[in-house]
């Protein structure tokens, strides 16, 4: 079996669960090889972790471990769409060397310019873990819908807020309570304004958008609506008329371009949406040929998160090569939203 080094930059939830899952499944890759962690990188050695890294090289510098001789597959897992995380993503596919990132708001907004570089320098760039956390839904919509032409997409993206809404019409509990335990719960982003005011949703139904439509992600065509505003009162009205208040995104075809957005909406109280609580993300592609899916599962947390990331690197070591969109990036158009 070939050994293959993964330089992790970046060791919060997901990267902790990922040195784990890899010190107890080296060899999980169905195409063999023997996946190691060959080097780290984050913003503190020291900082309590669930995982020993004393015996792992260690890097102050991501860009440095993305260029180490060791790495020979880079794992970005430090989030935001700009610093450390792009430069390192940017040094890694200069050096050819195939990538695999968590970071929905990196592709998101910068994600035709990373894939232009991806192909320039012919290194994968892959992202399952940047949407839906443990559900395949990129895989999905990229790999096994390309014979199909996607109408929409639509449904629930962010766990940090369904658990959110679901623990408050459940116990009664206040926003900020309940966002406190998503956090400690590993769900929350690092800023949970990301997830409450409905960015992390509108990062991941904007990647699917340009998936799904063969377009560049146009995160700056998103409209957006989170749910700060949204109070108790609200769930409990909502709930007497017979509805359920979820946090949506979609993106729809249209002739004049595509409209994605995010924004609380009612959904009856038996629909797969409403049904959909705690941390799940839930989503409904809706094809000109395969007619209607319906995905659900663990959308935040270590494990399924990590589990995403595995599948990206067995990808990688199985050589798999696809365009980083279903264009070929110079032809990528972004859709602006219709008016
Ligand atoms: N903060 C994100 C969420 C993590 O709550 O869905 C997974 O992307």
């Amino acid at each position: 079996r070939k050994p293959w080094g993964i330089g992790v930059a970046g060791l919060g939830t997901v990267g902790a669960g990922l040195l784990q899952f890899l010190g107890e499944n080296p060899a999980f890759a169905p195409a063999g090889g023997l996946a190691y962690v060959s080097g780290v990188s984050a913003r503190s050695r020291s900082r309590p972790r669930p995982v020993d890294i004393s015996n792992i090289p260690w890097f102050d510098d991501p860009v440095a471990l993305a260029q180490a001789d060791a790495t020979e597959i880079f794992v970005e897992l430090i989030g935001g769409s700009d610093g450390p995380a792009k430069a390192a993503v940017e040094a890694a596919l200069r050096a050819g060397k195939p990538v695999v990132t968590a970071n929905k708001a990196l592709i998101a907004e910068h994600g035709a310019e990373l894939a232009a570089l991806a192909e320039e320098n012919d290194a994968p760039l892959l992202f399952e873990a940047a949407v839906m956390g443990g559900v395949p839904a990129v895989k999905v919509v990229r790999e096994a819908l390309v014979g199909d032409d996607i109408h929409s997409i639509a449904g629930i993206l962010n766990g940090t807020c369904n658990y959110i809404l679901t623990e408050m019409e459940a116990t009664g509990r206040s926003f900020e309570e309940v966002l406190a335990e998503a956090q400690r719960l590993g769900y929350a982003e690092a800023d949970p304004t990301m997830d409450v005011g409905g960015f992390d949703a509108a990062h991941k139904i904007t990647i699917l958008a340009a998936l799904a439509f063969g377009c560049a992600p146009n995160f700056a065509a998103a409209e957006i609506e989170g749910i700060d505003q949204v109070a108790l009162l609200d769930i409990r009205m909502a709930k007497d008329l017979g509805y359920r208040i979820k946090l949506v995104a979609s993106a729809e075809r249209s002739p004049h371009g595509a409209l994605v957005r995010v924004h609380p909406t009612l959904a009856p109280l038996d629909h797969p949406l409403a049904r959909a609580g705690g941390a799940l993300n839930a989503l409904f592609i809706e094809g000109e040929r395969t007619g209607r899916l319906f995905l659900q599962g663990p959308g935040a947390g270590a494990a399924p998160t990590a589990a995403a990331v595995a599948a990206d690197i067995s990808d990688v070591i199985a050589g798999a090569r696809r365009p980083v969109f279903q264009a070929p990036a110079e032809d990528l158009t972004p859709f602006d939203p219709v008016d």
